[in-house]
Formats: structure tokens, sequence, C-alpha cells
């Protein structure tokens, strides 16, 4: 039998403090092992001995202990946790959290580790509804955390109002659902393309288009998260590379299609989420054009189409890729899937505002043979988890036998 997951709890200052005693026992009882880290302030509440008793693990508070069965405790504990679930959350940890602050044990912990994150939290409403936390709840959202609302009912000061923490069912639920992906893509090597081509027009101009590779970074990162091997070929972006990635930089389509077709073959999957130039001028002046040399057109070339031409050349590789459509979305995107043979296309409405080209967010439909998959507006780390999530699902029916 594979060795039980760890998950980290960590318990902050809240009246909310006991209940992550349950919490830790719904744990246990799906075959989890917990350990729990507490502020000094959730100890307040609940005593450590609680959780070391439950657990059967000792529990870290402070940062300058002598060491009992953990090395360097924030380190280990950091390489060790398969999901960190912080519940609950006060307003103040959720405000560390998010600026990365680490003058606890517990948030050196999170700040040194990759595992992934659930959040649940617990306070008075005015503080919950406070811009300022909430915030904070989108900036850890939008790094991919899971953010576990808290709920509305009766509050320990009596009033009435959201703010209480989700009950701990939800809460496991989460993430039971964080441990299930840590290591799906464990054994897979996936080859992902982001960012805009640039098609040089003389020594310093060029066309291109305004693609950030957010979402190509996104996923990227996210299938290293999950246990993938990444290549991610990248046109020029303002984004650094992402953890556990081995980033190859081109500028051009045919740059691209160069490094992708030499890849093709010992991938198990293809994200094409770069936005492809689908012409380049035909002849580019070596040195810097004139001013008084303006041409009056310039000509161009087709590129070739590099999805369409993996989507001849594929064996067994999952292939998705993504389309900008204006009108009639879905039944475009569909056109697409079929003409290039695709196991899926990520269809962008790009006449909306807000959503798509260099945004935070995107709002798009999933095409795939048979069904669409209507996602709403979301941030584009979110987005890329339920690709990844249906990667993994197309990974996972290819492998079985028919
Ligand atoms: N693509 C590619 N090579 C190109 C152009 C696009 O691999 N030369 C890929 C993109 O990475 C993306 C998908 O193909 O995954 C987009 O398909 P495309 O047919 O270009 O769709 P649109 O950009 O929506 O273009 P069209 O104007 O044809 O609707």
């Amino acid at each position: 039998m594979a060795d039980a997951q760890t998950v980290l709890l960590g318990v902050t200052g809240s009246i909310a403090a006991y209940k992550a005693v349950e919490l830790a026992r719904l744990l246990i009882k799906r075959g989890v092992t917990v350990k729990t880290v507490m502020t000094e302030a959730a100890a307040e509440f609940v005593t450590p001995l609680t959780f070391r008793s439950i657990t059967g693990h000792p529990v870290g508070i402070d940062m300058f202990e002598e060491p009992t069965e953990w090395k360097a405790a924030h380190v280990s504990l950091a390489a060790e946790a398969d999901a960190i679930a912080i519940a609950p959350a006060t307003a103040d940890a959720i405000a560390k959290l998010a600026e990365g602050i680490a003058d606890e044990l517990l948030f050196s912990v999170v700040l040194a580790s990759k595992a992934p994150l659930v959040v649940a939290p617990a306070m008075h409403t005015e503080m919950y509804e406070n811009p300022a936390t909430q915030h904070n709840l989108d900036l850890l959202r939008s790094r991919g955390a899971v953010v576990v609302e808290a709920q509305s009912g009766q509050l320990a000061s009596g009033d009435v109002g959201t703010g209480r923490l989700a009950p701990p069912e939800k809460i496991v639920d989460a993430v039971m659902g964080e441990l299930g992906r840590a290591r799906d893509l464990a054994g897979h090597r996936v080859l992902v393309s982001a960012g805009g081509t640039q098609e040089p027009l003389d020594a310093v101009r060029y066309l291109g288009n305004r693609s950030s590779g957010k979402t190509g970074y996104a996923i990227a990162r996210e299938c290293a998260l999950r246990g993938a091997a990444v290549v991610l070929v990248s046109a020029p972006t303002a984004l650094r590379s992402p953890r556990d990635v081995e980033l190859v930089a081109v500028r051009t389509a045919e740059e691209m299609a160069e490094a992708v077709f030499e890849r093709f073959d010992e991938a198990d999957a293809v994200v094409m989420s770069a936005a492809v130039a689908d012409f380049s001028p035909a002849e580019p002046s070596i040195g810097k054009i004139k001013k008084d040399a303006a041409p009056k057109s310039i000509a161009l070339r087709r590129n070739v189409d590099i999805l369409a031409e993996l989507g001849k050349r594929k064996a067994k590789q999952v292939l998705i890729g993504f389309a900008a459509e204006t009108d009639d979305i879905a039944a475009n995107a569909r056109g697409k899937l079929e003409a290039k043979n695709l196991d899926l296309v990520v269809a962008n409405d790009v006449s909306r505002p807000g959503v798509g080209f260099g945004a935070d967010d995107n709002e798009v439909v999933l095409v795939g043979p048979d069904a669409d998959e209507t996602l709403r507006r979301m941030s584009k780390v979110q987005l890329a988890r339920h690709i990844v999530d249906r990667l993994v699902g197309l990974l996972e029916a290819r492998g079985r036998p028919a």
C-alpha cells in the first residue's frame, strides 16, 4: 500500500480553533497523516496536547524550540506536506499568507512549501467583508489556493452574519481534492507553449500580438506541481519561469515550430496555448528601415500551423488547443477540434471586456469531442487547474484498454 499522505494542519488564533480538532479527526479517518502547527494565539484557545493526542504527532508552535522529531522544523515540515490546510484562518493569518510574512513557524512552513494550500477563514463579519481581507483572499486564490468560504450564522460575539468557519466535512472535501491532484501527472511528460510570437519586420520592429502568456505559464506550473516533467516553449513574455519547469525561449513562429516538433515524440500531452502568428513579413529587412524608406505595404507569408501539424503526426499524445472566437464560440471551436485532430479546445470569447488577452481572468468553454463545458469567469490560475484536470482525464482514458 502507498504511504499515507501528510496534511499539515495550521491552526490560527480564533475561537473556532476547537473545530480544527474535529477536522484533524476526520482527516485521520480518511487515512491521512496529520501534523499540526499552531500559532501562539491558537494555543491560547486549544492546548497543543489536544492535537498531539488526536494526531499522535508533536505539535509545532515555536520557531526556535529545540527540534524533537523534525530537523529544521519549517523546512522538513514544508517538504513533507502533501497539502496544507489553514483552519481556522484569522484575518491576520490570511494577511500574512498573502504578503509572505514569516514571523511564526506556521507561516514559515507555508512560505517554504510547494504543497497546495487550503484556507478556511473564520472571523467576525466586518473583518471578513473588509476589502482588505477580501483582497487578500483573492490574492491567495489567484496563486492557486483553495478558499473554503466562511458561512453565515451565529458568531462568537452573539451577532449573526458571515464569518463562521465552514463545516469540517466541507474543509475535508477540499483537502482531499487537493491531495487527489497532488501527484496525478507523475511519470508524464507535458509540453506547453505560451506567449505571443514576434515576427521580425526589420532589425528592431516586429509583428506581434497582445498575448501575455499568463494562461500557458499557469498551466505549466500546475502540471509541474502535479508531478509532470514539463517543457515550456515560450515566446517572449514579462513573466518569470515557473519552478521545476524546463523553459525553452523562442521568438518567432518558426522557432516555436522547431522547438515543439523536436520534442513532440517524447511528450504524452501538448497544450498549445501560445498565440502563434499566422503570418510573418515575407522579406524582413536585415537593418533598420529608415522612416524615409517606409514601405507602402508589407508582403506577408503564411506560417506553419504547428497544432494542425501535430494533429497529423500524433500517435498517442493528448492534444489541447486554444481558439479565439467572437461568434458561435462552441461551434467554431468544435470545427477546429475536428479539423486539427485535437482532444480538447479551450475556446475564448475575445470580444468580451475584462477577460482573455492580457487580463488576469478568463471565461471559456472547454470543447471536447462529445460535450462542451462552460466555465464561469475565473482567474487564469484557477482555469489552468480545470484544464489540467481535463488533461489528466484524457491521459487516463488513453491509458485504458479500448
Ligand atoms: N496555432 C498553432 N500554429 C499557428 C497558429 C495557431 O499551433 N500557426 C495554435 C494556437 O496555439 C492555438 C490554436 O492553434 O492553440 C489556435 O488555432 P487557430 O486556428 O489559429 O485559431 P484562431 O487563432 O482562433 O484563428 P482563426 O483566425 O483561424 O479563427
